[in-house]
């Protein structure tokens, strides 16, 4: 069976998105099902483009046994809309700015926390947070995760 295609965006692609896509691969590899999934991440905005991770999510991740150091951040592409088949903005910003981005692939294009858990919640930016808000941003990612992947499982 052909893989789910799941971009995760955020604006920078240093702190949320990099540390989604991690997570996402690791819940899947966990659970056996590494083989249905192909995930990636992008930012909408391309002030760190060619950057690793901000050092708190590679932290974080590594924290948990994720290995996040080697990703590179990039802006998300109208290639990108193709590509994938589903494009998981952490939050509502996110999602605004990518459905005007590509109006026609704007059916592709969600809210990660409704669409992985039917909560209409924003993943917060972390970025000018303290430490403790990075323990946050993985729980509720690994929540969400996993419940995305139980998601694609009764979808297929
Ligand atoms: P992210 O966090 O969107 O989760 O990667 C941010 C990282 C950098 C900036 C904003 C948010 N920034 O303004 O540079």
């Amino acid at each position: 069976m052909k893989p789910t295609r799941i971009l995760f965006v955020c604006l920078g692609n240093i702190c949320r998105s990099p540390l989604a896509e991690g997570v996402m691969r690791a819940v899947a590899e966990r659970a056996g099902h590494g083989d249905a999934i192909l995930v990636d991440s992008a930012g909408t905005g391309d002030w760190h483009v060619g950057d690793p991770p901000d050092r708190r999510s590679i932290a974080i991740a590594k924290a948990y046994g994720i290995d996040i150091a080697n990703f590179r951040g990039r802006q998300v592409a109208a290639a990108d809309f193709d590509a994938f088949d589903m494009v998981l903005g952490m939050d509502g910003r996110n999602v605004c700015d990518l459905r005007e981005r590509m109006p026609a692939a704007a059916h592709k294009v969600h809210l990660f926390m409704e669409y992985a858990m039917d909560r209409d919640d924003d993943v917060p930016d972390p970025y000018y947070e303290a430490e403790e808000a990075f323990e946050r941003l993985y729980q509720m990612l690994e929540a969400g995760c996993s419940s995305l992947l139980a998601k694609l499982g009764r979808a297929s």
